[in-house]
């Protein structure tokens, strides 16, 4: 760790204090609050800095207590107007990216993450020579076509914003996998370590972390904790630029319950992605799932640095698909890309179908009405449906029947259960990415997924 020399100037410690906030709460301190730290620290009273702010002394009274207020809470040590000075003055905040939220109070070594742990204090400062790349059982991608909007973007958040947490969103076989192979291609020369681990069999956290910790250089006994096990990974985050990704992050949720609920056991999970999210250190986690749990929609919101990316269509690019499988009529191409949503892992079982069935002809195949669904796409919709609850279940089959996009509002009048449990339900099939949302006339209208609701409709 490299320390700031002692004493920091007055915008070194605001600074500090600026990140430290910022990590822990994902919001920066206000230009008042940075007035007040100031004042404060020049041995200013309240009656002082509301005079230089043209602000009333109540005003920047009522700020002052809110402030030390977030500063104890984020410092852990009890601060007040008559003791900010003292305190302030005396912290040394040390980071390798001098950002982060490792700090020596009074000569006491504080790590944030866990004040227990003396382990998790002293990460290994060997620095890799080159990029180390552990792909675990990742597939090998043969063909990738187009997803240069989406590479693109995530390479912003991740090289540019320095996101620390993004989850990549997409039904079965939209291509999520393939896409973060392919991202590693492209930003692998950023990084220390690139890891990809699958979470199809649903390791418990511990074991995860255990496995993880193993790949970095090992100076101390890893610790036995869950929680010093996250803080140990985190201070590797904050020392090496690590791309983690998980793969099939939905398999720790549970089946036959609300969208993104931890099975029983995992919810330590939970902990592990708001310390990933919320401390500051320079590596980047990325969760492949079918599904997103509400407090990752609710953090996309608030944290700046957590952000998710849904997977539609593979667009125009979808036709190189259609081409290696040799299929007729490109005239026609455009509408099955349509009716399967550009969905790669649909498309390549549609199309062996077509080429099996109808000698490559996109137009007879598509003289066939309705939607054709092969046995594997079947399997991919009950696979789906048994995941869902009784309530998701009902809903889904009462919009199924209707022939167009139906109005919320039409919606809450026609249901009996509460407004609260049918919002619960909306909610968790939009964060199954299988109802969407979309505004019109001052109104909101709901879109079934037409081919779930061609599924339903076949039952
Ligand atoms: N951009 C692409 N170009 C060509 N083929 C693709 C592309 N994206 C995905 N595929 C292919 O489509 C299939 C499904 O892709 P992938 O396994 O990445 O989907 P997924 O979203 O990870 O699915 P799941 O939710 O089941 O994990 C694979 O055979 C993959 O090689
Ligand atoms: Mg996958």
């Amino acid at each position: 760790m490299y320390s700031i020399p002692f004493p920091m100037s007055v915008a070194t410690v605001i600074q500090l204090l600026d990140d430290l906030v910022l990590s822990k709460t994902g919001e920066n301190l206000s230009h008042i609050q940075k007035t007040i730290i100031k004042g404060s620290l020049e041995g200013k009273t309240y009656s002082d800095i509301a005079h230089e702010s043209y602000l009333t002394e109540g005003h920047i009274g009522d700020k002052g207590s809110e402030l030390w207020k977030l500063l104890s809470e984020v410092l852990g040590v009890d601060i007040h107007k008559p003791t900010a000075r003292v305190i302030l003055e005396n912290i040394q905040f040390s980071n390798i990216s001098s950002e982060g939220d490792f700090l020596a109070l009074h000569n006491l070594h504080i790590c944030t993450d866990n004040p227990n742990s003396k382990e998790a204090n002293s990460p290994p400062e060997i620095i890799p020579t080159k990029s180390y790349l552990d792909l675990g059982t990742a597939p090998e991608i043969l063909r990738f076509y187009g997803r240069i909007e989406e590479l693109n973007t995530l390479e912003k958040w991740i090289v540019g914003d320095r996101c620390r947490l993004i989850t990549l969103l997409g039904l079965k076989g939209s291509g999520k996998t393939a896409l973060s192979i392919q991202l590693i291609q492209q930003i692998k020369h950023h990084f220390d370590y690139i890891i990809y681990r699958s979470l199809y069999f649903s390791p418990p956290l511990d074991k995860l972390l255990t496995k993880l910790l193993q790949i970095f250089p090992k100076s101390a006994k890893t610790p036995e904790d869950t929680e010093d096990k996250i803080c140990f990974l985190l201070n590797y985050f904050r020392q090496y630029h690590c791309l983690v990704i998980l793969d099939d992050w939905y398999q720790i949720f549970k089946p036959e319950h609300l969208a993104g609920r931890y099975k029983n056991g995992y919810e330590d999970y939970h902990l592990f992605l708001e310390k990933v999210g919320q401390k500051n250190h320079q590596s980047i986690l990325l969760l492949n799932s079918q599904e997103t749990s509400s407090e990752i929609a609710v953090l996309t919101k608030t944290n700046p640095f957590i952000r998710s990316l849904t997977l539609s269509s593979l667009g125009n690019s979808a036709k190189e698909i259609l081409k290696d499988y040799q299929l007729l009529d490109v005239d026609k191409w455009d509408i099955l890309i349509e009716n399967y949503q550009g969905n790669p892992e649909w498309l390549h079982i549609i199309s062996v179908m077509i080429q099996e069935f109808f000698r490559g002809s996109v137009a007879q195949f598509l003289a066939m009405n309705p939607l054709i669904f092969t046995e594997s796409l079947k399997n991919i919709f009950d696979e789906k449906f048994q995941r869902l609850t009784q309530s998701e279940k009902e809903l889904i089959f009462f919009i199924a029947q209707e022939n167009d996009p139906i109005y919320l509002t039409k919606l809450l009048e026609k249901q009996s259960v509460s407004i609260t449990d049918l919002l619960m339900v909306i909610d968790s099939l939009k964060r199954r990415i299988l109802l969407e949302l979309k505004p019109k006339n001052q109104e909101t209208i709901l879109f079934l997924n037409p081919l779930l609701k061609e599924y339903i409709n076949q039952l």
